[in-house]
């Protein structure tokens, strides 16, 4: 049997894939990726695609970084590994910490490591919870998200997303998180057209804290640029408003940068984008580009004090093993000195404007709704070619899966195709890329409907 063939039977035998329906990956058959150098993939019959994902979000600064992967070998041979419990620490994890403060927005300073993007979600939402309690709130314990928006899966994380398909499984989840309709001007859930709604979505965020008392919410969690169904920037007034109502009625201001952050939306983190002041940052995925799983949740000093006290009963007592873990940090260090080096946040936003308008060619298809997005975090809408409903599910896997084919990873979330490419991206790469979905888009007419 060919290697290919041996492992697609071998994964089908023992791995269990992640929000994964295993019949449909049995009909389909798994991808075996065995090599990756830059902005491709290669799987195990030496075929090669362009990853318009950057692996899950995360891959900022191309597969293959050398220097990445010999910063966590040394980082390895001196230590592999101590924990951050019993008062130790880490060089990584001091140097990392102190970089996350001088390059993250407005005054936030300390910082809690996690492993993945649930983990800090998990944090974030504890810390905000217990700082309440800390200032001698006890009843403010909601926390207030949004419909639409993925926030993670561990109890905590899940019961702040608002995707009913991920919950209803699990449900009853955490008590005390409510949910109110998102920023999203191509399908609004209000029914508005944009400029004259007065910003329905954000008047929502305190409609919401009024109705359950502004003395039992603790905080607001949100993406800057939501991406869970499609990539969705908010209307210019939204982030104004929604940093002013949390300021009156004392919120604290999570925002979850954990798919936003590194650039990809054409400025570091996607609070630079709107003025965002959040109290407390989320980051994962591209932190350390995906070459090793990290995560950190940052603070404002004032978030930090409440903690302080003579006993454990003030401190956060929350602890993961993992947590700072000595070749995570070495890694991150050397992921963001590559961004910074190679002046790749530029790149995002000027490589990304062109992705943009390149993209804006495939409307030309029927079955193209929208091209949203910012930076090099892209979507394209889909929807029925001839009726008026969206694209059947079955229809958006097959045009993902025809996209592979053609050399090129993309994902299909809720309605559309959704793309985050590293930022190294180039022109070229691209023209590449589009030309790809051109003739994706251009079968799924042909042929499935
Ligand atoms: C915005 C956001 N928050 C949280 C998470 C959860 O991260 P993880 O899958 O690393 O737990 C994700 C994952 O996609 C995400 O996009």
């Amino acid at each position: 049997m060919a290697n290919q063939e041996h492992l697609q039977a071998q994964d089908l035998e023992y791995n269990w894939h992640p929000f994964t329906q295993m019949q449909e990956q049995k009909s389909w058959g798994s991808k075996v990726i065995v090599e990756a150098k830059g902005m491709m993939l290669k799987d195990a019959n030496g075929r090669e695609y362009i990853d318009a994902m950057g692996g899950l979000f995360t891959t900022a600064v191309g597969h293959g970084r050398r220097e990445i992967i010999d910063a966590m070998r040394q980082q390895g041979e001196k230590l592999d590994f101590v924990s951050l419990f019993d008062f130790f620490t880490n060089e990584p994890a001091i140097e990392l910490s102190k970089k996350l403060a001088d390059i993250t927005p407005g005054d936030l300073q300390y910082v809690q490591y996690g492993c993945s993007g649930s983990d800090v979600v998990e944090i974030a939402l504890k810390m905000a919870r217990q700082y309440q309690k800390r200032r001698g709130f006890s009843n403010r314990y909601k926390i207030i998200a949004r419909i639409s928006s993925f926030h993670g899966v561990s109890m905590g994380a899940l019961s702040a997303n608002g995707v009913t398909a991920f919950r209803e499984p699990f449900e009853p989840l955490v008590p005390g998180f409510r949910h109110i309709a998102p920023a999203n001007c191509y399908h609004c859930p209000f029914g508005r057209t944009y400029p004259d709604c007065d910003i329905d979505c954000a008047r929502a965020l305190e409609k919401q804290i009024l109705f359950e008392g502004p003395e039992t919410v603790a905080a607001f969690i949100t993406e800057p640029v939501p991406s869970a169904g499609g990539v969705f920037e908010p209307p210019p007034e939204y982030w104004p408003a929604i940093q002013e109502i949390c300021r009156k009625y004392d919120v604290l201001l999570i925002a979850d940068e954990i798919l936003n952050g590194f650039g990809k939306v054409g400025t570091l983190f996607a609070c630079e984008l709107y003025n965002i002041d959040p109290d407390i940052l989320l980051l994962a995925k591209a932190i350390a580009s995906g070459y090793f799983p990290l995560s950190a949740v940052i603070v404002k000093p004032g978030i930090y004090e409440a903690f302080l006290g003579p006993t454990n009963r003030e401190a956060f007592l929350h602890g993961q093993t993992f947590q700072g873990h000595p070749v995570g940090c070495a890694a991150a260090l050397k992921n963001i000195e590559i961004i910074e080096d190679e002046k790749l946040v530029d790149n995002a936003r000027e490589v990304g404007k062109y992705f943009g308008e390149q993209l804006q060619g495939l409307l030309e298809f029927k079955i193209a709704a929208n091209v949203t997005g910012v930076g090099l975090l892209r979507s394209v809408g889909l929807k029925h070619p001839t009726e008026e409903r969206e694209v059947p599910y079955e229809i958006g896997v097959k045009i993902r899966e025809k996209a592979y084919e053609l050399g090129l990873i993309c994902r299909f979330q809720v309605n559309s195709l959704v793309m985050s490419p590293p930022i190294i991206m180039t022109r070229e790469d691209v023209d590449k890329a589009v030309d790809i979905l051109k003739r994706t888009l251009a079968e799924a007419e042909k042929s499935y409907f």
